[in-house]
């Protein structure tokens, strides 16, 4: 022990404690829900390292309140709660949990978009109540996956293992990339086809949102995104909420402007838009793409492992200012 004192925001898996407490004093959130702004603040203030969430707003005010902050680990690959530039000017450094989650993510894009397409959980809830009444031939049609058009918004690291996950359905696949770059591995292995944004929106019979937040992505989706969509198109988020205005997707659900949506993240966390509820064309789940046993586990370790090493004024694996330490070196 040397001294360092981290402040944990919630529980997370043991793993990644177990790891802090070789180096540190560890005081863990008791409460399993989000700390509240204040607690933050003030925990902040005593502390080496923060170890927080996506729920954890992290900006100018955290840092004045933190003067001996030497790091923050964020415990989640999205970093839109947290002011890197702020965190840049004060050499503070951030680092966030990239490529663990990637397939756990992907994965639940896919069980949502089977999920809407073939009605999974209107269906699961018709039986629940009872009122099924047999087989019938015009009963709850959905969508096939196979040979058709598969979007992709964002072919990062989850965008394109989604992809990939396609190649059994034999799906054409497109992809968009705010920096019109090439996505190799998708042209090698799918002959896939970077497109501009409204050219997938009228193409696509599926388009799945791996895109993060940033001021140039919020409200992406919007109304008339809506309306370029085929009305027998499917959107999937799993994501971040904002990237879809939500009032303009319950509009296009109650609209039939676009066939149904499965949806793992929400504008407002924890709210949803009112009506989406109602929408039996919606999947909704409760962000929980990244959420299997390991997954959660292996973020635990590597939050854990970039918050040692910012203690120790060393690169955190996975970092998200590291200009801060090339121009140490
Ligand atoms: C993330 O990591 O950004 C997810 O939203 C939670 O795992």
């Amino acid at each position: 022990m040397n001294g360092h004192k981290i402040y944990v925001t919630r529980r997370i898996p043991d793993q990644g404690l177990d790891l802090l407490r070789t180096v540190a004093d560890v005081e863990v959130n008791p409460d399993d829900a989000p700390l509240d702004r204040a607690t933050l603040l003030a925990k902040a203030a005593e502390c080496d390292g923060v170890l927080g969430l996506l729920t954890d707003r992290i900006d100018a005010e955290f840092f004045d309140a933190a003067p001996r902050l030497k790091g923050y680990a964020n415990y989640a690959v999205g970093f839109d709660n947290i002011d890197v530039a702020e965190a840049t000017r004060r050499k503070v450094p951030v680092s966030n949990t990239p490529g663990v989650l990637t397939h756990a993510t992907a994965e639940c894009a896919w069980a949502l978009l089977f999920a809407v397409a073939r009605r999974v959980a209107e269906t699961d809830r018709v039986m629940r109540s009872g009122a099924w009444t047999g087989w019938g031939p015009l009963q709850f049609l959905g969508s096939g996956v196979t040979g058709k058009t598969l979007g992709i918004v964002g072919a990062g690291r989850i965008g394109t293992a989604f992809a990939l996950m396609s190649r059994g359905f034999g799906m054409k696949v497109l992809y968009t990339s705010s920096s019109n770059r090439r996505n190799a591995v998708l042209d090698k292995e799918l002959g896939a086809e970077l497109v501009p944004f409204e050219t997938m929106l009228e193409r696509a019979d599926y388009v799945s949102i791996h895109t993060p937040l940033t001021p140039q992505t919020r409200h992406l989706f919007d109304a008339a995104a809506f309306a370029r969509m085929k009305s027998t198109a499917y959107l999937v988020n799993t994501a971040r909420g904002p990237v879809i205005k939500e009032d303009d997707l319950v509009q296009a659900l109650q609209s039939g402007e676009i066939a149904g949506a499965g949806l793992d993240v929400y504008e407002n966390e924890p709210a949803m838009a009112p009506g989406l509820a109602e929408r039996d064309n919606a999947v909704i789940l409760p962000h929980v793409g990244s959420a299997t046993t390991a997954t959660r586990e292996d973020m635990s370790t590597l939050a854990a492992r970039n918050l040692m090493a910012m203690l120790d004024g060393r690169r955190p694996e996975t970092c998200l200012n590291p200009e801060l330490f090339d121009s140490r070196a």
